[in-house]
């Protein structure tokens, strides 16, 4: 049989074709439009989601048998506030992950309710990313757009929406949302009051590898599949990214490099940071995970190698570096393009250079961004680590996975051995996992990532290296707190 995975992005929607043994059949991909209409906002069209993903899927299901396509499943990216209204048109653009225009709702929410009962009642503070101080901005600012508000939706299931007509999200993604009380997985109670909200805006909640629907005839037509073919809830792309890395069970790590950064710790049960600098949320495979999430990551070496350089050769820019000098650095980047997330909590801060000289190098200057991302995942593993969990071995997905020096520079910044997978694809991986589990392909997750991922190479890191950035890294924590007051 077949299975499809859907990675919604924040650039593009990838597509896979997986067979029921794991052999990757097709990839296919579509780029779509974001949108930057002020400083901190962040924006896209779901139905350029929508016009992507049937395109794509033309040509995914293109030249195959396509009586076998048993399954659809979703990573999307998360925190994303989609409205529809009475008749299921979308009202407003949707409101990104690294979008912070929420921050006086986010302050609101930590301040004046209180972290200690946020925590209470979801496990989490209150981050601007995330949906709720969002859903409270669109009250204040767009009243009249928020009174027309019938439906309240993640990314990915407004895809699975319009496939199935069936208004669904699994745990994982809702965790984001700031709405879920995550150790007991239902709606928190509480959170609707705070934030306004009716029960019946907000989809029913599944596991991650649980059917919410078949395809819809109009849908099926389009595609020439059946009407059978099972839609798979899904995950949020960093739950989904663990699965398609197989991350999963307790203690296990994975980092993914893409646009946004992030350290992901599964657990069979339920965890949480005190100080919830770290996110805690469910996992995809029935569990839960701790996530710290830094916004800007493969993005903060885009914005250089081609909004800054004007180069579209990545590894021309990243050949500059010379190997000899990792560790020797005397610039440092702070990866703040978007504000940042974890573990500062700050959507005013800024990204910057600092300790250029006369003699200062475009390879240094490359350098550094390659490092502050690393440091900046190092932040939010210390924060791990203060918590007592040991992190020895992490897998490693994202398009900034595939830079060997960056997983060399990550290796040694956060001492730790790095998994490199036979065949990365992340979310969309993970999506396709959770389809053929879903479909009865496999008892459970843990058994389908025991029989379809695997691991081709380790990268260790490198003892002397590792010194050299403990001494670097602790240069590096001191400059967020002399700066950050000039970002108010
Ligand atoms: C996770 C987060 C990002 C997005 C990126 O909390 O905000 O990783 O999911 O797509």
């Amino acid at each position: 049989m077949l299975y499809a995975g859907v990675d919604l992005g924040t650039s593009s929607v990838k597509l896979l074709l997986m067979d029921e043994k794991g052999n990757i059949q097709k990839i296919v991909s579509r780029d779509y439009p974001l949108y930057f209409p002020e400083d901190g906002y962040s924006e896209q069209n779901p139905d350029d989601w929508w016009d992507s993903l049937m395109d794509g899927m033309e040509e995914l299901f293109a030249g195959c048998n396509k009586s076998q396509v048993a399954g659809i499943s979703f990573g999307g990216q998360m925190h994303g506030l989609v409205t529809l209204d009475g008749e299921d048109k979308v009202i407003r653009n949707a409101i990104l992950w690294n979008d912070s225009r929420a921050g006086v709702e986010a302050e609101y929410l930590n301040n004046v309710i209180g972290k200690d009962k946020l925590s209470e009642y979801t496990a989490n503070i209150a981050f601007t990313g995330f949906t709720a101080p969002k859903i409270l901005w669109m009250q204040k600012h767009e009243p009249e757009l928020w009174e027309r508000v019938r439906k309240i939706m993640l990314p990915k299931d407004y895809l699975a929406y319009k496939m199935t007509g069936n208004f669904s999200t699994d745990y994982s993604d809702a965790s984001g949302t700031l709405l879920l009380d995550v150790r007991n997985k239902c709606w928190s109670k509480e959170m609707l009051e705070i934030c306004h909200i009716d029960i019946n805006q907000l989809p029913k909640l599944y596991e991650s590898y649980e059917v919410t629907g078949t395809l819809r005839k109009a849908v099926a037509e389009k595609l020439g599949l059946t009407e059978n073919v099972k839609v798979i809830a899904g995950a949020g792309d960093n739950a989904a990214a663990a699965i398609g890395t197989g991350t999963s069970g307790d203690g296990r790590c994975n980092i993914s490099i893409g646009t946004s950064g992030t350290i992901f710790i599964s657990g069979s049960s339920f965890m949480a940071d005190s100080n919830n600098a770290l996110h805690s949320f469910a996992h995809a495979d029935g569990g839960y995970h701790l996530m710290g999430c830094m916004l800007s990551a493969a993005s903060c070496n885009k914005w250089w190698v081609e909004n800054i350089l004007k180069s579209n050769s990545y590894d021309k820019i990243s050949g500059l570096v010379e190997e000899k000098n990792l560790g020797e650095n005397n610039v440092f980047y702070l990866p703040y393009l978007m504000g940042e997330r974890s573990p500062h909590n700050n959507p005013s801060i800024r990204a910057m250079f600092l300790g250029m000289s006369m003699d200062t190098s475009q390879a240094e200057m490359t350098q550094a961004v390659l490092e502050g991302v690393a440091f900046g995942l190092r932040d939010s593993l210390e924060v791990a680590r203060k918590l007592g969990i040991k992190i020895n071995t992490s897998k490693i997905c994202g398009g900034g996975a595939r830079n060997s020096l960056w997983k060399k520079i990550i290796a040694s910044v956060l001492d730790i051995t790095l998994e490199v997978l036979e065949s990365e694809q992340g979310p969309g991986a993970g999506a396709a996992i959770l389809a053929a589990t879903g479909c009865g392909e496999y008892p459970d997750i843990g058994i389908a990532i025991k029989e379809i991922v695997k691991v081709s190479k380790v990268i260790e890191p490198d003892k002397t290296l590792v010194e050299k950035y403990n001494y670097k890294y602790n240069g590096f924590v001191k400059i967020y707190p002399a700066v950050k007051q000039l970002f108010n």
